[in-house]
């Protein structure tokens, strides 16, 4: 694979940190900045950040709001809904440092706002 090909970040998470004014269910109504907050020390501590490694990146609205707070990494596109820290830590552990999966925390395929 090209350098070009294989992406500035080997992987990248955004979290939705969206507050609808509406009222409606929305992640940052579930700790979603807390959430975003321990992702990112998590990962600089772990020295996972930077180009080649991970980044951390702050969403607007992803659209699948049902299952909020969502979190998605790529390039796998792999969608999380998450609770509190220690499945944010599961995640950094297993997806972001080695590549697996977090079977538990996926976002079911049909969750949309
Ligand atoms: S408010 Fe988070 S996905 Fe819509």
């Amino acid at each position: 694979m090209t350098q070009a090909a294989q992406g500035y970040y080997a992987r990248h998470i955004f979290f939705c940190l969206n507050e609808r004014k509406n009222g409606e269910q929305s992640c940052a109504q579930y700790k979603a900045q807390e959430g975003f907050d321990h992702c990112k020390s998590r990962v600089k501590k772990e020295g996972l950040a930077g180009p080649g490694q991970v980044r951390v990146n702050k969403a607007g609205c992803l659209d699948r709001c049902a299952g909020g707070p969502v979190a998605v990494v790529y390039p796998e596109g792999t969608w999380y809904s998450y609770v509190d820290q220690a499945d944010i830590d599961e995640i950094v552990d297993s997806h972001l440092k080695k590549g697996e999966v977090v079977e538990r925390l996926l976002l079911a395929p049909d969750v949309g706002r």
